[in-house]
């Protein structure tokens, strides 16, 4: 059977992927995040996964205001990396793994989770930045990658407690999928930061560090946390973390022998607009 082997979380900060695309990353401003991005590379050469299967937000490039929903699975075989205005990123490709998304969907559909299928989807930033974190610049991306595109950006969003249950069937869905595939499920964006209004540029260290701590240890109590707390103490777009929590769901428990080992940790302040943070944990 396929199994959850474990989880990363980052943040996903567009002008990350122009400073690798651009050749820019070894300068000073951006040394100290692709610094702590070099135990994560490191890794998942050491770890390499069957199929990612990558929760993100889509920021109105494959979605608009004319069609917008709260979950939704790429099932397609191949996503092509967005144009955001700038050029498509030049990276590759994303290929899909439609047997599993198709499994996961009927899985966690049953489980009353109302997923939108989706077979035809560019990919932006959300998706194409963590890749690029974790896997540098490589002609082909190390392994398929399902993408999870979750509503953070137009009210009403999902809440919290809503997203950690769906990793749960997720997980579910995935320990029933008859092939012994190790999959990884990555939560993406956050940490705290605000793009717009009077607030713009907000940063709380703090409060992100203290949502890590909790992320890990204490994940089921963290889900309870309403999203106007996230909104008031770590910006509008702070609001991106609950997709941490579906990732965080997938994951062992956290109490008892089923206990995720943490692998790596990092924080840093600011890329961009952005507090950049950063996660590894593993099944044990
Ligand atoms: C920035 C961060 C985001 O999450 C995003 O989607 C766009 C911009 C930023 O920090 O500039
Ligand atoms: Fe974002």
């Amino acid at each position: 059977m396929a199994h959850v082997t474990a989880s990363v979380y980052t943040s996903h900060v567009p002008a990350i992927g122009a400073a690798l695309d651009l050749g820019k990353s070894g300068e000073p401003y951006w040394q100290p995040v692709f610094k702590g991005y070099e135990f994560s590379k490191q890794w998942l050469r050491d770890n390499q996964p069957d199929v990612i299967f990558l929760v993100y937000n889509d920021h109105a490039t494959a979605f608009s205001l004319e069609m917008i929903p709260t979950f939704a699975i790429g099932c397609a075989a191949e996503f092509e990396p967005a144009d955001e205005g700038w050029g498509p990123r030049p990276v590759p490709t994303v290929k899909g793994h439609p047997e599993l998304a198709a499994h996961i969907a009927q899985s966690v559909i049953q489980d009353d989770f109302d997923l939108t299928i989706v077979n035809r989807m560019a990919v932006d930033h959300g998706l194409t930045v963590p890749l690029s974190l974790m896997c540098g610049q490589p002609g082909e991306w190390p392994c398929p990658v399902i993408p999870f595109a979750v509503n953070v950006v137009q009210y009403p969003v999902p809440s919290g407690r809503r997203c950690y249950q769906l990793g749960r069937a997720i997980r579910k869905a995935v320990a029933s999928f008859d092939a012994p595939l190790k999959v990884q499920i990555w939560g993406t964006g956050g940490m705290s930061h605000q793009l717009q209004g009077p607030r713009a540029g907000l940063i709380n260290r703090e409060w992100d560090k203290r949502f890590l701590d909790r992320l890990i240890a204490d994940p089921a109590e963290l889900a309870q946390l309403p999203h106007i707390d996230y909104v008031r103490e770590a910006g509008s777009e702070g609001i991106e973390l609950v997709m941490w929590l579906i990732a965080r769901g997938a994951m062992g428990d956290e109490s008892g022998p089923g206990t995720p080992r943490v692998a790596h940790r990092f924080y840093h302040v600011p890329a961009s607009n952005t507090a950049v943070g950063h996660l590894i944990l593993e099944n044990t």
